[in-house]
């Protein structure tokens, strides 16, 4: 029986969850300070155990952690969920709404964060703060608030980095506009321009907010910020094209499978091998039409049917591609550009030709295929997935071809996000770190600098396998990520978020 507490869980999003963890099963000790007393109720399959309790107030975690400990031993969940909210200007702001906002916002994650780490047990456990985009860009008029989601996603970064050597997962989820009382101190305008503000042009429901994935974020092992409706962010590693391994099998080993995306149709480029074959096969084991891409006819040969081998650099590619699957499928709803190279080199020492070969296939050939398959995709309900990588993100020695091609595919995210929304069609990316690809594996075991800087310093300190990006892949296509649009998901370990010492 798992256990979870979740603080302000009275109404909106904290409530949400509070539903959804305990319809899986779980015992949810659900706390707001707008609660009467001590009451228990059998939910779906689990229970959900409410408390009265300030989230400010030493004391009362005191007591919720003696309660927890007697009753059930360990908690394996905390959703830092409590908020207050208060649209006042910087140079409106008194020292007492400051300090309101601060106790509760700030205070109340730290004095939670602390509780939930010593009830964990030693095999660990996962902590999801719940952030705002407030927190990412600042929003003007409303100054504490926006302010202590900057520290609550501080406080994520160092929590994540200090706690990883105990299996404590923190991770920060980063609501946009959520439909809940919070925002119901604005005008019915203000609501109306808010949402139009929004590429998908409406509020978050809360439940989109709850969605099982948000816990499901820390379980595929992201240290990361996971930003619902909005944009930005990638990472990734190499290898060379020359160079390649037997291919990787991929599997779903002990996980319920669900089938989220029967009746559905994919595009999957480099479908041949790694996180590829990996997605496709997923895709298609949860009940979707996947026509595999690649240019390696030897990858393809045990890929189901509908499958093109095909160089995606060539002119006639997009045409074949897009042919091919209006044939097959009529309407595609998910298109996968998977298919990338690497390019492993200074910018002193890349060809013309490499960096032609490079850009060629990791930009050119995803903005072609993308491009002509527009006026193919399902409207609305289409979702776009570019494979983008971590180092699109940083600065990273000796990868500057790749780096740049990344960074543009990350930004071409963002863009079509603003460009198709209006279509319906959602777009966003997976950021791998990395990932184990057996020419990583080799670069691994040879490369003593190249591990310290990628492995020793990932707070989850292990490589990746193509599984992990599929889940991440699929999420984004998937039912719980419907409000999700620009987003690019770090799957790197924490990598990109908190690198920790050797
Ligand atoms: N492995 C990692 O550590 C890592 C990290 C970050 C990002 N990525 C990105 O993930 C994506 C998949 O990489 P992977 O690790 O599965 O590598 P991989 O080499 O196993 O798979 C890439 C696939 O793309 C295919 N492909 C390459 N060029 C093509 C072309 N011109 N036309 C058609 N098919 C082509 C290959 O044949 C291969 O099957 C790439 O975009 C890569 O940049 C990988």
């Amino acid at each position: 029986m798992k256990t979870a507490i979740v603080t302000g869980a009275a109404g909106g999003i904290g409530a949400a969850i509070a539903t959804l963890f305990a319809s899986s099963g779980a015992t949810v000790i659900a706390l707001d300070r707008s609660f009467t007393g001590v009451s228990e109720q059998a939910t779906g399959a689990g229970q959900i155990l409410s408390a009265s309790f300030d989230v400010a107030d030493e004391a009362d975690w005191t007591a919720i952690s003696d309660m927890v400990s007697e009753r059930f031993g360990h908690l394996d969940a905390l959703i830092n969920n409590a908020a207050i909210f208060n649209p006042v200007p910087f140079l409106e702001e008194s020292v007492a709404g400051f300090q309101a906002v601060t106790d509760v916002n700030q205070l109340g994650t730290f004095l939670g964060m602390r509780a939930a780490a010593a009830l964990m047990p030693t095999q660990g456990g996962s902590i999801v703060n719940v952030c705002s985009t407030g927190g990412l860009r600042g929003f003007s008029g409303a100054f504490s608030y926006s302010t202590s989601k900057w520290a609550i996603r501080g406080m994520t970064k160092v929590a994540a980095r200090e706690l990883a050597g105990r299996n404590i997962r923190v991770n920060a989820v980063h609501p946009g506009l959520v439909d809940t009382p919070m925002l119901g101190e604005n005008t019915a305008e203000n609501l109306t321009k808010m949402a139009a503000s929004v590429p998908l042009n409406r509020l978050a429901r809360p439940e989109e907010i709850a969605s099982r994935r948000v816990p499901g974020v820390a379980r595929q092992r992201v240290h990361h910020r996971l930003r619902i409706h909005d944009r930005r962010r990638a990472d990734d590693l190499e290898h060379d094209p020359e160079r390649r391994g037997p291919r990787r099998r991929s599997g779903r080993k002990g996980l319920a499978m669900e089938r989220r995306f029967q009746g559905k149709t994919a595009v999957v480029t480099g479908a041949g091998n790694g996180i590829g074959l990996a997605t496709a096969r997923r895709l298609q084991a949860e009940g979707a039409e996947v026509l595999s891409v690649d240019w390696n006819a030897d990858y393809l040969a045990d890929c189901v049917e509908p499958k093109l081998t095909i160089d995606l650099a060539g002119d006639d590619a997009p045409a074949r591609i897009v042919a091919t699957a209006k044939a097959r499928f009529g309407t595609v709803d998910m298109l996968i550009n998977n298919a990338g190279v690497a390019g492993p080199k200074a910018l002193a020492d890349s060809s013309d030709a490499l960096i032609d070969h490079v850009m060629g296939i990791n930009v050119r050939a995803a903005m072609r295929l993308t491009r002509d398959m527009l006026p193919h995709l399902t409207k609305p309900g289409g979702c776009i997935v570019n494979v983008c990588s971590v180092f699109g993100e940083i600065g990273f020695p000796n990868t500057a071809p790749y780096a740049a091609s990344k960074g543009a595919l990350s930004q071409l995210t963002r863009q079509l996000s603003a460009d198709l929304s209006a279509d319906g069609i959602r777009v966003n990316a997976v950021a791998p770190g990395v990932i184990n690809t057996p020419i990583v594996a080799e670069r691994i075991a040879s490369d003593a600098w190249y591990r310290r800087a990628m492995i020793e310093t990932t707070p989850i300190r292990r490589v990746g396998t193509a599984e992990d990006v599929a889940g991440g892949i699929l999420f984004l296509c998937g039912p719980d990520a419907q409000f999700i649009t620009g987003h690019i998901l770090n799957i790197d370990g924490g990598w990109l978020a908190a690198r920790v010492a050797p």
